[in-house]
């Protein structure tokens, strides 16, 4: 007896109620942002990190790992996630776009776009953001706690720009005097306008008390000039607009992030080979957001504001993994950090090999540590030679790589139209939730986000070479 494999589809308990006994459970969740079809049922399947974590208790940390060669649908599957996050009142926050993929999201949901790059805008590091107008209302230990971490982030972006102009970290003495420098500015600076890396280096040429008792100059201004010859010439190189990275972080800044609003850092401007730029904006933008979302929630624990719950997206990470020194390190204390914070995380890279490329050992141990940390791992389509170190960090049976292996094969040329056709596995996902089967997945654009997944803006129009073919439209 042969039995016919049957498609399954799904529908609610009042639609399908006459079609019982052949109705079933399903078996994939049916909880969070809808996706699309299941590649071996039919079924729909929903599936985002907060629905996963907070409502379905799927995963035990609400963030995801996409991985994928390039082409698939990886930004596309999280801009889905997004939109759909942001239906159920999560907003995302998009902290750095290199490409960019997200801005016409943002803008269609009315969120905010912060442009920087140079001459495009500027984000100030001295700037404490919302943490001030916060502190003002709170009061207590949460007042101190929101100032403590304002200023902690202040010192750690200062020594994280010196780090990138120097290619070393300042050392412990310069650090201290860095602290009580921005205690003296901060003390001294008038309270409604926010202090720029100029007025950082001033107090330290001012040689304050406080300062100079830091500096142990044991009383001799000969000795505390000496001693912050080095940090004064490298603060001189970062307010002067001409060196390395420019002027984008010692202007006040022009766009204020917002806590209300979904937010995308534009930083596509910035070209792939100034890296020491895009590796100090990265930062700053993972600085600010961060602390933004820390205020966002001291305010909620005050019963000031509501309880907001943040989507971060860490898109093309294995570009900013790579941007510089220190920057494995900061991703790694950011996602270990997901869960208490408040916020899901989608991180998106190409493929394992990528992550294993970076240079010292004990970042590419970090890098690994993403993906087997991340909640779950959704895959597109990779080379079978990936399957090895795939397989370390998460366990894929057999069946399941040559899945992924047959979806990275390269798109036929159809020779009616002279074009190159979808790749096959676009738009193919499997999703992993730790050692549990994968649930392969296609994603179904709708007509609604077709204006928001246009990544070929720019090749829209027939060049000129192309306008005697029959396709040009001019
Ligand atoms: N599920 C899908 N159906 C149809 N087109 C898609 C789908 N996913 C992605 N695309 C298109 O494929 C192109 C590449 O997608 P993108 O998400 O940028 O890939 P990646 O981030 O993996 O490099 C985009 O033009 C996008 O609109
Ligand atoms: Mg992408």
């Amino acid at each position: 007896m042969t039995i016919p494999h049957l498609d399954e589809y799904r529908g609610t308990s009042v639609q399908v109620c006459g079609l019982w006994p052949f109705a079933v459970g399903a078996s994939a969740p049916m909880v969070g942002v809808p996706l699309g079809r299941s590649l071996q049922t039919g079924a729909t399947l929903c599936c985002d990190p907060i629905s996963w974590f907070q409502r379905a208790n799927l995963i035990s940390n609400p963030s995801v790992f996409v991985l994928g060669k390039p082409g698939l649908g990886k930004s596309t599957i999280v801009r889905r996630m997004a939109l759909g996050l942001a239906g159920y009142g999560v907003q995302p926050l998009v902290l750095g776009d290199l490409k960019p993929d997200y801005v016409d999201l943002i803008e269609a949901l009315g969120g905010q776009v912060i442009s920087l790059g140079r001459g495009r805008g500027h984000l100030n590091v001295l700037d404490p953001g919302e943490a001030r107008s916060a502190a003002r209302r709170l009061t207590g230990s949460a007042r101190t706690r929101v100032m403590a971490d304002a200023h902690g982030r202040r010192l750690n972006m200062v020594s994280a720009l010196l780090t990138i102009v120097r290619s070393a970290p300042p050392t412990d003495r310069e650090e201290t005097i860095l602290d009580r420098a921005l205690q003296v500015l901060d003390e001294r600076h008038d309270q409604d306008s926010a202090p720029v890396l100029a007025d950082l280096l001033k107090v330290v040429q001012d040689a304050p008390d406080e300062v100079r008792h830091v500096a142990l100059d044991r009383g001799s201004m000969d000795r505390y000039r000496e001693i912050t010859e080095h940090l004064e010439a490298s603060l001189i190189g970062l307010v002067g607009g001409g060196g390395r990275l420019g002027e984008i972080f010692s202007k006040p800044t022009t766009n204020p992030m917002r806590l209300d609003r979904p937010v995308v850092f534009d930083v596509s401007a910035i070209e792939e080979s100034e890296r020491s730029l895009q590796a100090a904006v990265l930062l700053a933008c993972w600085s600010s957001g961060f602390g933004a979302v820390t205020v966002a929630h001291a305010l909620a624990d005050a019963g000031l504001a509501p309880r907001r719950h943040y989507f971060v997206v860490l898109d093309e990470l294995w570009r900013a993994l790579r941007a510089g020194a220190g920057m494995v390190g900061r991703v790694d204390a950011l996602t270990r950090l997901n869960r208490q914070l408040g916020v899901a995380m989608a991180e998106i890279s190409h493929t394992m090999s990528d992550l294993m490329a970076l240079p010292t050992e004990e970042d590419r141990a970090m890098a690994k540590g993403f993906v087997e940390r991340a909640g779950m791992v959704i895959c597109a389509g990779l080379p079978e030679a990936e399957m090895p170190l795939l397989n370390s960090a998460v366990n894929m049976s057999r069946a399941e790589q040559k899945l992924l292996a047959s979806w990275q094969d390269p798109p036929a040329w159809d020779a009616t139209t002279g074009r190159e056709g979808a790749p096959p596995g676009r738009g193919n996902f499997l999703i992993k939730v730790g050692g549990r089967p994968g649930l392969p997945v296609h994603v179904d654009l709708t007509a609604a986000e077709a204006t928001i997944n246009d990544t070929n803006k720019l090749w829209h129009e027939a060049s000129r070479i192309g306008a005697s073919a029959p396709t040009g439209q001019e």
